[in-house]
This record gives structure tokens, sequence and C-alpha cells, in this order.
């Protein structure tokens, strides 16, 4: 069973505005409808318990409308060298998120997690740039947009699983889970455009089978921010026909969640939660 960590969305909202899709058209920021994201975020929640995930949840603050994306604060994982359950938080790019750490961290720590921080100033948004693979064997570690090139060199001396460096070249795919998803061992989901060729030739070295999504099928649907929670079962936004049923092509299951509210933000399954080791 996956333990998931996910954040009440009880303090969301867009009240600035850091990446391509916080605005709209006419250059105002982008109005949440709080009573349908509430919706919406129980309704991921139960879509994740239905697919046998355990979820708890780390509650919201006021002063942080971004919060609710559970991904970008930390890196948690099980470090069979310590035996022990490790986190690495993140040092966030944006002034105005870099305060959700600090809540994340008295989290892990009542939860007794080694925890690292970064200790050099360069940036690091932690899930929503360094992407497990499927066996947990190594990590793909987006960078160029929000994270730092240079800071997985730090990153890479205290984890037990490699680090594979993917550069970020288009800034609507600001994180790397905007882009790209590990489905399962073989096969994966990318933007073409998102990476640089030198990157996606890595990529294409990893996985036997990757479907590729067009730019304003990833802007419109974030089907790039899906995720895979089993190896079978891919949760997603809806509406994305082309995408589902490629999917089904494949054999997977395809579970369609509307996560528009969250959208108006830059985010949508993937971010909205993090797992844990369990
Ligand atoms: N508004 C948030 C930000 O720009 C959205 C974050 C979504 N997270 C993600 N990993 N894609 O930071």
């Amino acid at each position: 069973m996956k333990k998931l960590l996910m954040c009440d969305p009880a303090y969301f909202d867009i009240e600035y505005s850091i990446n391509p899709y916080m605005k709209d058209a006419s250059g105002l920021l982008n109005r949440v409808d709080k009573n349908k994201a509430s919706i919406q975020w129980k309704n991921l929640r139960k879509t994740f318990k239905d697919l046998n995930c355990d979820v708890i949840t780390i509650p919201s603050q006021s002063g942080f409308p971004d919060m609710v994306f559970c991904a970008n604060q930390s890196f948690p994982f099980f470090d069979p060298r310590t035996n022990k359950n490790t986190v690495i938080l993140s040092n966030m790019r944006s002034p105005q998120r870099q305060g959700e750490v600090a809540y994340f961290k008295k989290f892990y720590e009542k939860l007794s997690f080694k925890i690292i921080d970064v200790t050099s100033y360069l940036s690091f948004e932690s899930t929503g740039d360094l992407i497990f693979s499927f066996n947990q064997q190594a990590a793909y570690g987006g960078y160029g947009q929000r994270t730092s090139k240079e800071v997985y060199l730090e990153i890479q001396n205290q984890v037990p699983f490699e680090i594979i460096p993917i550069e970020l070249t288009h800034p609507d795919f600001y994180h790397l889970d905007t882009c790209f998803s590990v489905l399962n061992d073989h096969v994966c989901v990318l933007v073409k455009e998102s990476v640089s060729p030198q990157s996606e030739s890595v990529i294409k070295k990893y996985f036997k089978k990757i479907v590729y999504l067009e730019i304003d099928q990833a802007k419109k649907y974030f089907s790039g921010n899906c995720f895979s929670v089993d190896g079978k079962n891919i949760v997603t936004q809806a509406g994305d026909l082309k995408f589902c049923k490629e999917l089904l092509d494949l054999e997977f299951n395809c579970s369609e969640v509307d996560t528009s509210e969250f959208l108006k933000s830059g985010g949508s399954v993937f971010c909205m939660k993090l797992v844990l080791p369990s």
C-alpha cells in the first residue's frame, strides 16, 4: 500500500504569479472558486484511497496559498544505508513560497525522519523536479527553471540512488513534473519540447516506450503531471481523450479527475501529493 501526503486546500488561492499559468489572458490573476477547489481536492483524495493508497494530510497555513502543492517542499525517501526515513528539504526559488518549508520540517520531525537541509544558496524544489524511477534505484533531476543544476552535486552526496540530470528548456514547463511522468519501469510520458535534445536522448535510453504529449495538450490538461499509483493505475486530469486512449492501449487503467481549480495555479494531480516511504 502506498502512503501519500496531501495538504488541504483551506488557504489555497492565487495571490501572486510565479509561473505562466497563474494569470488570465488579460494579465489578471486567475480567480479560484474555493468551494469547487475543496470538492475537487476531496475527490482526488478519494480517488487515491480507492486505488488502495493510505492518505495522510498536513494542515495548510494562512499566508501560503500554494502549500496545497505538497510535492514541492520536500523529497522524502528511505535510506537503506542508515535504515532511516530521510527527507531533503527544499530551498524554494520564490520568496513567496519559502516559508512553507518550515511546516514540513516540523511534520517530519514529529515522524522522526532524518532531516537534510540544502546548505548552499542554490534552489531545489524537491519532488516537483526530482522524480524517482519506478524501482527507485535512480531519480530524474529536472533543472534550469526552479531547481539549479549544481544543487544536485550536493544532493547526490546525500542519497543512495543515482540522480540523472534532465535539462528543462521551455518556460511553460517549469517543473519536471509538468512535462514528464514515470508510469512504470518501461514507460514514461514526455513533452519533447520541454527538455534539451541531449536530455531527451538520456530519457530514451531508460524507457522502451515514451508517450509523447503535444505542447498544447500538456498545457491544457497537465497530462504530464499524471501519477502512476502502482505501475498500472494512472490518475490524471480529466478531458485528455487522446492521452487516456493511449494509456488504455498500453493496458494501463486511467482514472480521470477534475483539478481545474488547481490548473489555474499551474498544478494538478502529481504535485498535489507526495509519496512517503512506507
Ligand atoms: N503555483 C505553484 C507554483 O508555481 C504551482 C506548483 C505546482 N507544482 C508542481 N510541481 N508542478 O509554485
